[in-house]
């Protein structure tokens, strides 16, 4: 995994938890030095055992750690590159989350050796939509950080007051997969089709 998800995974840990509470995590988790390079590769198992020292340590779910950990990520990406998340998103929530595997493309010219999600919205209607989401990464929690994400995207750049709800999860082979119901007042979707009504008359 590289360093950037990491980077912010210990800004996040830092930042809700405490200092103190990254600091007695490391060490079981093997990290002894609390420098973590962008574009540097680290063991898979990284996030996996950190997100379960803290939870273990605070009393939290791993599933509400990754799932902060997936809002901070958004405040820690608008932070050190201020223009990226404004430069890739799309004019409707909908159009931003269809273009969320070509994004993960795009970084391919940074991040060489990118792994990345996969993201497909199979239904659309006037009360949000459905998302899947696949991963060759097998750790359920991203399932959590991937709800993370689009909480944060939603409320910070189009202002939407989101409902997440995890209707499937599991494997296919080896490839984890989530089915996510997305609740929101879809107006724009409405208008879109009002539109394309009108001009097939
Ligand atoms: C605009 C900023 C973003 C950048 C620069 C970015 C970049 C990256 C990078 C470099 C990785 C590590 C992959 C690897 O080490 O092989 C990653 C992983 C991931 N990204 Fe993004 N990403 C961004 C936004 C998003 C958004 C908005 C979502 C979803 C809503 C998302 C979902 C994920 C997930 C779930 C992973 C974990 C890996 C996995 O599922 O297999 N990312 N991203």
């Amino acid at each position: 995994m590289y360093g950037i998800i990491l980077d912010s995974l210990m800004d996040c840990i830092k930042q809700m938890y405490g200092e103190q509470v990254w600091k007695r995590v490391i060490g079981p988790c093997g990290i002894s030095n609390s420098v973590f390079t962008t574009h540097k590769i680290y063991h898979e198992e990284l996030v996996p055992n950190l997100a379960k020292a803290v939870a273990e340590l605070t009393g939290k779910s791993i599933e509400s750690v990754m799932q902060a950990a997936g809002e901070h990520f958004i405040l820690y990406i608008a932070d050190i590159k201020n223009d990226t998340v404004t430069k890739v998103l799309g004019r409707r929530f909908t159009d931003f989350l269809n273009g969320l595997n070509c994004m993960h493309d795009y970084y391919r010219f940074s991040f060489t050796e990118i792994q990345p999600p996969s993201f497909h919205v199979s239904k659309e209607d006037s009360e949000g939509l459905e998302l899947h989401y696949r991963s060759r990464r097998t750790f359920i929690g991203y399932v959590h950080y991937v709800k993370g994400l689009l909480l944060k995207i939603a409320s910070k750049f189009y202002s939407i007051d989101l409902d997440v709800l995890v209707t499937q999860q599991g494997f296919a082979g080896d490839v984890m997969l989530a089915v996510y119901r997305l609740n929101f007042q879809n107006s724009q979707y409405l208008a879109f089709h009002k539109v394309i009504a009108g001009n097939m008359k």
